[in-house]
């Protein structure tokens, strides 16, 4: 297969910064009441566990000396997503129906490559990895199905790392956004990802070693669904029986979305509330 070196987490972290910085956000509104609510919260979280845990000055002063360094890492989309996004969805999730959601994640990149929906997503010709064939429907609350619903999907290859953010990967490699059929259906054939490992040598990577953590995620899916007048969901699939499912360094796993592979195919039907 195609050598491919290891991204560090200073390439990873800048490209994810790019990435982050580039995406169109709505301004949100935030009253000032709204900021000194929560900033104050968070404030006082910190000065909790300070007090908690007597930290010293030479503590503190290694912490700012370690937040100085995951900035100029450009580090802060990885140590976000991986430590912090998982509360905003468990948030966000209160009010959704239908499929669970989960993190987006640092690597998701828009406007990839239009698939059918029956399709083969983007691939080096000597691709490693076993084979995935990943089918299903999609429907909304009632069970009907949404004709032409579109799935955005994008996963690690087999050594686990992203095209547009690992070197020596093809852009737009294992992603792609596939239209369903009239019945909501589709079938994607791909490879099985690996696990993902948060780069190591960055300050993030340094903090979770420091911790005596490990720096794993569970192999997945990524996925945006959408179908004209419903809420998308943005949610990952994992394969049970697969090493981290229990132990996911971004604890973004839910039991909803563990799925059973058989003969390397996986099913999974996505059912989307109306917007
Ligand atoms: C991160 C990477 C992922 O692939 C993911 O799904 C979530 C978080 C990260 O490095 O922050
Ligand atoms: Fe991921």
């Amino acid at each position: 297969m195609t050598a491919v070196h290891s991204p560090t987490a200073a390439d990873s972290g800048a490209s994810a910064s790019a990435n982050f910085r580039s995406t169109a956000r709505e301004g949100v509104a935030v009253s000032t009441e709204r900021v000194s609510t929560v900033v104050a919260a968070v404030l006082q979280g910190v000065h909790s566990a300070i007090r908690a845990h007597d930290v010293t000055y030479p503590e503190f002063q290694a912490a700012k000396q370690w937040l100085m360094d995951l900035g100029e890492g450009a580090e802060w989309p990885l140590f976000l997503d991986v430590f912090v996004e998982h509360v905003v969805e468990e948030v966000a999730a209160r009010t959704q129906d239908g499929t669970k959601g989960s993190i987006l994640g640092p690597y998701y990149l828009p406007d990839q490559v239009a698939l059918p929906s029956v399709c083969t997503l983007p691939h080096r010709p000597d691709e490693a990895g076993d084979p995935l064939v990943f089918s299903g429907r999609v429907t909304d609350l009632d069970g009907q199905p949404l004709a032409g619903a579109e799935l955005d999907i994008w996963h690690a290859d087999s050594e686990g790392y992203y095209s547009g953010f690992a070197p020596d990967i093809p852009s737009g490699n294992l992603r792609g956004v596939v239209s369903c059929d009239a019945d909501g259906r589709f079938e994607i054939t791909t490879v099985q990802p690996a696990p993902y490992q948060i780069p190591t040598d960055g300050p993030t990577g340094r903090m979770i070693d420091a911790a005596g953590w490990h720096p794993w995620r569970p192999a997945h899916l990524h996925l945006v669904v959408r179908a004209d007048g419903h809420r998308p969901i943005t949610t990952q699939l994992y394969f049970a029986g697969g090493q981290y499912v229990d132990d996911d360094v971004a604890e973004a796993v839910k039991p909803e979305l563990v799925l059973t592979p058989v003969d390397q195919r996986v099913t999974y039907d996505f059912v989307l509330e109306r917007a």
